[in-house]
């Protein structure tokens, strides 16, 4: 028997490339209302004009008629200004989509808790971070982690780790922090089957099973730069045309961004303690520059 995933209502934290895509196929697929929000109204405008951008397209590529992309589009709303985050506070789950940082995450996950409907699901789109401790951290201060008010509270906490762009990338990874429900994962699976996706599930590790195989991946090729093996080009024209991968590896750490991929890099080595996951000097000192990928322009490669 199918769960029903029970979300009238989703908000998004975060109108970035992800939160911005999972807004998109929440109201596109799953035909949810999704409030949006985000601390930068400039993110916000970024976001609704990729929105905008991407229906148009399905529309001109005929694969929506123009009432089915107005009805998605209608369906997502912002909210921002002087309500900001408290906004939120109706909605039946919230997906996190902020950036790579759990301090960021866990003052989030602490200040918001309180304000949500007892039953109400919090999902992290973390890529990295353990769901287990951004679920103690949803707990106010006054709530024993082991009180029964406090299990039911980080019970509702679930890892929900879409991919770039998460309109095309068929999967998501679904995490079980060790506090999570199996109520909770249940109607987190429902919900991105819901949003067209295939689920796949893995324990609470550093990096998950994504990321604990991609990130060691991406460094070896930094690596390979770094020593001088190839250039840029030949080491990703190796994996494209000689593994069928989409986008070679350089391109692909561009492409997720190098300050995302240093984060994640730096949550692998300290959480295994194992040096096989130690980012590369390269990475560190691009980061150190700001160049970021191509979200700003410049990365492994140059974008306009
Ligand atoms: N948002 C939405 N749609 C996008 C997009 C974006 N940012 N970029 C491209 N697309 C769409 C295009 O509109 C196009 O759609 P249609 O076929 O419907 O017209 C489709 O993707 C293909 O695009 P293009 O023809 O322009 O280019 P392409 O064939 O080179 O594909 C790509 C682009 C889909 C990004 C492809 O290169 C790819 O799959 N790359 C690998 C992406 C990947 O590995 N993502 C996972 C990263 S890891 C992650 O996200 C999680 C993490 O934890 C780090």
């Amino acid at each position: 028997m199918s769960i029903a995933h029970g979300i009238r209502t989703l908000g998004v934290l975060g109108a970035g490339q992800m939160g911005t895509g999972i807004a998109l196929v929440a109201a596109l697929r799953a035909k949810v209302p999704v409030l949006l929000h985000d601390r930068s109204s400039e993110q916000i405008t970024k976001g609704l004009s990729l929105v905008d951008k991407l229906l148009a397209k399905d529309v001109a590529k005929g694969r929506l008629t123009d009432e089915q992309a107005k009805e998605a589009r209608d369906r997502i709303s912002v909210v921002g200004g002087d309500v900001g985050i408290k906004g939120l506070r109706d909605v039946d789950m919230v997906v996190e989509a902020v950036s790579e940082n759990l301090s960021l995450k866990q003052k989030i996950f602490t200040s918001f808790v309180a304000e949500l409907k007892p039953e109400a699901i919090l999902a992290s789109n973390t890529s990295s971070i353990s769901i287990t401790k951004i679920a103690a951290s949803a707990l106010p201060a006054n709530v024993s982690s082991a009180s029964e008010e406090g299990k039911k509270i980080a019970g509702r906490v679930v890892g929900l780790h879409f991919f770039n762009p998460v309109p095309v990338m068929k999967l998501v990874e679904l995490i079980s922090a060790l506090q999570t429900t199996p109520e909770t994962l249940d109607r987190a699976r429902a919900f991105a089957i819901a949003c067209g996706k295939e689920v796949t599930t893995s324990k609470d590790v550093p990096g998950f099973v994504s990321n604990a195989l991609l990130m060691p991946f991406i460094n070896e090729a930094i690596m390979c730069l770094e020593k001088g093996t190839a250039t840029r080009e030949d080491i990703d024209t190796t994996l494209r045309l000689g593994m069928n991968h989409p986008m070679g590896p350089l391109q692909l750490a561009d492409f997720i961004g190098l300050d995302t991929c240093l984060a994640i890099q730096q949550t692998l080595y300290e959480g295994t303690r194992d040096s096989k996951y130690r980012p590369s000097i390269l990475l560190e000192r691009m980061v150190d520059a700001q160049w970021y990928g191509r979200k700003n322009g410049k990365g492994f490669y140059e974008y306009n």
